[in-house]
């Protein structure tokens, strides 16, 4: 591991170590969110109205952090969510985040806009996966990438299902951000500030989107502003029906990602869902959502004890991860925190930023009394505000 990497001491470093590898508007896709950006800086507040209550003078000379998610066992309750276009953060793309999961011993999800496609990701990298699939106009290249996640041996599917058209990111547009980035003036001065990136991406393999390149809405938008192109590729009608007519063409593990409340969460449990995500897609989509972390107790008394509830947005620390635990999470999911870590050092830098984050729940497990994730309960927080009137204490 280089040294730089070494310095960075948490996930808050590895931003901003981050912010210096990559051009200005390439950064700003990466952090940025929709509107005001209320929900990118709520979904971490949110956590600090939780305050954590140790308990003392337990044994927890070992630490337990197995668990199984969506069917598969994993080493820690974190998994690595679903981002796009990674190779824009990094050459080594998805490829060095699946290994770096799989050292780790997590859950990977590729993208459907992930740029190097299913296929080649399951061939090069072992490990528990699941790819996230959006419900294109293109019907039946929605089913056929349902048949090559089967074909390729992926564990689990997830359908986001708060993407109809993209957020209203306006950062990503004033940067002059285009799918692919464009050599225009602007982004040559951009890209020009970070020589070592735009030698990598002008020399490594071409950008792409490796699981849609034939579909014809991209040979034909290519190159047009994001929001654009986006907004072609979605269904705008995204109903119910996509939904379960998917579930059951998977007929395995399946989680509907971008709920928010628990009438959706148990209408996708009654249609067959085995996983709830609550997300807000790290606040890139709607603003002013509540955060994540808010609705997790209600929705899980909703949906009982036998469906994986899992929560995302904002978790930075391991605290964030044993309080979303302790109001009745399965596991957390992160987006940018490993993106971090790609953009410092590809894959070195992803498993800085997963050793750092686990390292951290290891501690914070000891400290707050517990040996093993089914000794966190909701015992050990305290609530500092009332947003979380579902504890009564
Ligand atoms: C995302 N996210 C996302 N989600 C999804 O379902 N499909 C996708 O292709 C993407 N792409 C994507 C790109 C980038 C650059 C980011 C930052 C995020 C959302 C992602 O899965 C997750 O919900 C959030 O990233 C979680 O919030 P944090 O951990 O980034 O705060």
């Amino acid at each position: 591991m280089s040294n730089r990497l070494e310095a960075c001491l948490n996930i808050s470093d590895l931003r901003k170590y981050a912010k210096t590898k990559l051009p200005r508007p390439i950064y700003t896709f990466l952090e940025n969110g929709s509107d005001d950006e209320y929900s990118v800086d709520n979904n971490s507040r949110a956590f600090d109205q939780l305050q954590l209550k140790p308990r003392v003078l337990r044994d927890v000379s070992s630490i337990d952090t197995r668990t199984t998610i969506m069917g598969q066992k994993v080493d820690w309750p974190v998994i690595l969510a679903p981002t796009g276009q990674s190779r824009m953060f990094h050459h080594e793309g998805e490829l060095a985040v699946a290994r770096a999961a799989h050292d780790s011993g997590m859950l990977y999800s590729l993208s459907t806009f992930s740029t190097l496609d299913l296929e080649t990701v399951a061939q090069e990298t072992p490990g528990p996966k699941m790819f996230q699939i959006y419900v294109l106009t293109d019907h039946g290249l929605n089913d056929a990438i349902i048949e090559r996640c089967r074909a390729a041996g992926y564990d689990a599917l997830c359908l986001t299902v708060d993407t109809m058209v993209g957020g209203n990111r306006e950062q990503v547009i004033r940067s002059g951000m285009t799918l692919p980035p464009k050599l225009t003036p602007m982004m040559a001065m951009q890209f020009a500030a970070r020589p070592v990136w735009l030698w990598h991406y002008l020399t490594k393999a071409p950008w792409s989107l490796a699981n849609l390149s034939s579909s014809p809405s991209m040979q034909k938008d290519k190159g047009s502003s994001l929001a654009k192109y986006l907004s072609g590729l979605m269904e705008h009608k995204l109903t119910w029906d996509h939904a379960a007519h998917m579930i059951k063409k998977w007929n395995g593990p399946f989680a509907v990602k971008g709920i928010h409340s628990v009438e959706d969460a148990k209408h996708a449990v009654d249609i067959g869902a085995t996983c709830i995500m609550i997300s807000n897609h790290g606040g890139r989509q709607l603003d002013t959502t509540p955060a994540p972390i808010e609705l997790v107790a209600e929705i899980r008394a909703a949906v009982g004890d036998k469906i994986d509830v899992i929560v995302d947005g904002g978790i930075r620390r391991g605290t964030h991860v044993i309080k979303a635990l302790a109001m009745g999470a399965t596991a957390c999911s992160i987006g940018r925190p490993y993106l971090y870590g790609l953009a410092c050092g590809g894959q070195a830098g992803v498993a800085r930023a997963l050793q750092l984050l686990r390292a951290e729940i290891v501690r914070d497990m000891t400290l707050v009394g517990c040996g093993s994730l089914r000794d966190i309960s909701p015992d050990i927080l305290r609530r500092t505000r009332e947003n979380f009137p579902q504890l009564d204490y």
